[in-house]
């Protein structure tokens, strides 16, 4: 049922629709109840880009922006017992789950969490690890290259850097006019957006940037992946739960509508209004395309 879990439904603990998509800092679509739904529905995805970001066994990895250590397992299988996992976020909510999340896991021991930014210098010596991860949190960073170089730093030499992260740019949302879809994508956001501190920068556009900014950091032998996942009928459980977040957030929510007309607001809202006979994820030809972005390089 939509209501059970829409993001208008709240969570049952009086909390704002937005409330519960925001990480304890403030950030949009960084709590950890919005990130066990969408990795949930991205599961598939994101394995195939880990794999793709070629991790040794017995790397130390550098999990930058793990979030509640949503990767964990699959790097861990992937470093195997000669590997490590250092894991660090700036949300210590985050933080306590991925330490809940390890509690039983045999890999444990090889895991060591710590609060820091992206945007501050690294709490680590020059090449402490072998491999730096960093998925969906380089958008959050008005500052990328730095923040590269910042990775660069901490890897060895020859060690390697993958971030991981959103491309909206292939984003379709229908069935809706085309006139609706495109104004709704030059909506997304992709810089400073509001004059709240909290959540004032992220870009769901960088996906295809990573490479530039590799470049511009200077790592050698880059490569990458763009991958799109599309959501149609008939969802699985996963999907519409991911779903019924996100595609309210999307068209109403998102820190970007402000920027449409008053008559394109209105016709969002109209085509997320579950009581409406339009409603999106009511309809059979409803289509949800979202890209995600792989960039690997050589320090
Ligand atoms: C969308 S989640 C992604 C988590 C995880 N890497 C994943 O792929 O599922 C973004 C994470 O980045 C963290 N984050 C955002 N800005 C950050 C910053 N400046 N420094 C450190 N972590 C940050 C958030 O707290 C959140 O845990």
């Amino acid at each position: 049922m939509v209501a059970e879990h829409g993001v208008g439904g709240g969570n049952g603990r009086g909390e704002s629709p937005r409330s519960i998509l925001q990480s304890d800092s403030g950030l949009d679509l960084a709590s950890d109840f919005w990130m066990h739904r969408h990795f949930r529905a991205m599961a598939a995805l994101y394995n195939s880009l880990l794999n793709e970001a070629n991790l040794l066994p017995g790397d130390h990895v550098l999990d930058l922006g793990c979030g509640s250590g949503t990767h964990f397992d699959w790097i861990a299988a992937l470093v195997g017992d000669d590997g490590q996992i250092t894991g660090v976020d700036s949300d210590p909510d985050n933080l306590a789950q991925a330490r809940e999340r390890i509690a039983d896991k045999p890999y444990r021991d090889r895991v060591m969490l710590q609060e820091g930014s992206l945007t501050e210098p690294l709490p680590f010596a020059d090449g402490t690890f072998d491999f730096v991860w960093c998925a969906g949190s380089l958008q959050y960073v008005p500052t990328p290259v730095e923040t590269i170089r910042e990775m660069m730093r901490v890897v060895r030499p020859g060690g390697r850097v993958a971030v991981q992260d959103v491309e909206m740019t292939s984003m379709l949302l229908g069935p809706m006019p085309d006139e609706l879809l495109i104004a709704l994508k030059g909506s997304l956001p992709r810089g400073y957006t509001s004059g709240d501190e909290h959540h004032d920068y992220v870009d769901w556009l960088i996906g295809h940037k990573l490479r530039s900014y590799f470049v511009a950091a200077g790592l050698r032998e880059i490569r990458g992946v763009l991958r799109t996942r599309v959501y149609t009928p008939p969802f699985t459980e996963d999907e519409r739960g991911f779903l019924d977040v996100a595609v309210p957030y999307l068209s109403t929510g998102s820190p970007g509508i402000q920027d449409l007309s008053y008559r394109q607001v209105l016709e969002l809202q109209r085509l997320v209004d579950e009581n409406s006979p339009d409603y999106l994820l009511d309809q059979p030809d409803f289509i949800f395309v979202e890209g995600r972005s792989l960039a690997v390089g050589i320090r």
